[in-house]
């Protein structure tokens, strides 16, 4: 049998990454923050798929893409985490545990960060710890997955 595979899955924005107010993100780049977690997921025995995208529809369809086709997903929604139902809807259809992860300090921010449309699909979340949050959360799909 191959190893697991994660989905590995950024919102609006985050394809900016190493160009947003570092206060909240840091420096890190999307591309070095995927290879960070393909190389966490590696170590645990995981192989992770990457997705980044700032359009609504084409997330909602690649998260149908993966029904039947992933053991779990890391996810940050960007802002779409904060209102966007039709993602939380598309979330619903993932017959995978997935672990919602936000960078910065989501509920130490304005008070319409503190709000996840998702959070109650998630099997956990993990906000303001910056990259090592994915770490935290390749720790726990791997409870989950194995
Ligand atoms: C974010 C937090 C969101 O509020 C924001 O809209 C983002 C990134 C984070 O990783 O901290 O785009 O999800």
């Amino acid at each position: 049998m191959s190893d697991p595979l994660v989905a590995l899955l950024h919102g609006p924005n985050l394809d900016m990454l190493g160009r947003r107010p570092s206060a909240h993100y840091g420096a890190i780049t999307l591309p070095e923050l995927e290879a960070r977690v393909r190389d966490w997921g590696a170590e645990r025995g995981m192989r992770v798929s990457c997705f980044q995208t700032n359009h609504e529809g084409a997330f909602i369809e690649h998260v149908h893409g993966l029904a039947g086709a992933i053991d779990g997903a890391v996810v940050n929604p960007g802002a779409w985490t904060h209102y966007q139902w039709s993602i939380r809807d598309a979330m619903e259809l993932l017959d995978a545990p997935f672990v919602e992860v936000h960078l910065s300090d989501v509920e130490a921010r304005e008070p319409h960060r503190r709000v996840s449309v998702v959070r109650d699909l998630a099997a956990a979340a993990v906000w303001g710890k910056g990259p090592e949050g994915y770490r935290e959360a390749l720790d726990v799909l791997v409870g989950l997955v194995r």
